[in-house]
């Protein structure tokens, strides 16, 4: 348990992109919105620390261009946890012999560069805010984020997770209910998410005392105000802004995204339970997919790659949440205005 008292977030209009890793939440992406008064968590995970740092120089960039160089914005990344080998290796294996020749390697070292980037994000770049999902940073990284001023916080599905977040001296929860698109936050790999949304965990969380973000399954006006009014103190979309032009989102993932029938909950893709847009490698592979991340993740990817290269929308991860058939192909300005109460 840590002394410290949990300061305010700096935000303005209370609705944020949310960070979406591997291309959608792009420089351009948060500069739109925190241009049109609100904020947005630059992705950090599956990057390097260099990559990172190209991103927020990007941004700052970006930021200054739209006069709006002083808005706070935040870096997502994500907390690594070791797998077992020797428990694990023979089931990610088979999972590679079923997906064929084109399968990669599973890398059992992989911490996502984690060190690499808190030291970029504590020595060379601070930020506002730098939030956690899969697990809760330490309490010394916690400090040492605290002492250049970044707010913390810590994506947390459920009240368990939450304490915890407490526990290391978060600022902050991001509350992410089951119909988020992308990872569920989950503290563990094998942890079986729960099916509870922002609005069920909100009022569970609030007697914590923490500020709430919430985040999940949100398309519409009524839906950020509903969440504004269970207590959040800002409301964080990702799916929502997919389509726009800011996004760096694939056009396999476009074509998916306008094509498909529904979303659910998988971890045919990368061993960690996510929500994507249901498509065949979905529906071949799920039940065969052992919960084991990142190196599912690491299996999976040349083939997803390689599909998203040839514009094959059938074997890419097309995370996307519930309300994934309100996303608009609109500039990121006017999905924000159409969101924002
Ligand atoms: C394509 C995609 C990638 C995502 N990547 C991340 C990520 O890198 N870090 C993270 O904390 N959450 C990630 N998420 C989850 C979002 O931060 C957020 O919880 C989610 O988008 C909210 O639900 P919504 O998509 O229904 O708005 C991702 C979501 C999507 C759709």
């Amino acid at each position: 348990m840590t002394e410290h008292a949990p300061r305010p977030l700096p935000l303005g209009l209370p609705l944020l992109a949310a960070p979406m890793a591997g291309g959608p939440t792009s420089p351009e992406l948060v500069a739109a919105v925190c241009a049109a008064g609100g904020s947005g968590f630059l992705p950090g995970g599956y990057l390097t620390a260099a990559q990172l740092e190209q991103n927020l120089t990007r941004l700052s960039d970006l930021l200054t261009e739209r006069g709006v160089a002083n808005t706070p914005f935040g870096v997502n990344l994500f907390v690594p946890a070791p797998s077992d080998r020797q428990r694990d290796a023979e089931r990610v294996l088979d999972y590679a012999d079923r997906l064929g020749q084109e399968a990669g390697q599973p890398r059992w070292n992989d911490d996502d560069h984690y060190a690499e980037k808190l030291h970029l994000l504590v020595e060379v770049h601070p930020v506002k805010m730098v939030s956690f999902t899969f697990g809760c940073p330490r309490v010394d990284d916690v400090k040492r984020l605290h002492q250049v001023g970044s707010r913390v916080l810590v994506t947390v599905t459920d009240l368990d997770e939450a304490r915890a977040a407490q526990d290391v001296g978060a600022d902050a929860l991001v509350v992410q209910g089951f119909d988020a698109g992308g990872h569920r936050g989950t503290h563990t790999v094998d942890k079986e998410p729960n099916h509870r949304d922002a609005l069920a965990l909100l009022p569970e969380l609030a007697p914590l005392g923490l500020p709430m973000v919430a985040a999940g399954g949100v398309a519409t006006r009524g839906d950020v105000q509903r969440l504004l009014a269970a207590g959040a103190v800002a409301v964080q979309a990702g799916t929502a802004f997919l389509r726009c032009p800011e996004a760096g989102t694939s056009a396999a993932h476009r074509d998916l995204l306008a094509t498909a029938h529904g979303t659910r909950v998988t971890r045919a893709f990368s061993g960690r339970p996510a929500r994507g847009l249901v498509n065949g490698f979905m529906e071949r592979h799920e039940s065969f997919a052992p919960p084991v991340y990142p190196q599912v993740d690491q299996v999976t990817k040349p083939l997803r790659a390689a599909a998203a290269a040839r514009g094959d929308s059938s074997q890419i991860s097309g995370w996307a949440g519930a309300g994934w058939s309100a996303a608009q192909d609109l500039p990121a300005a006017e999905v924000f205005a159409s969101l924002l109460p």
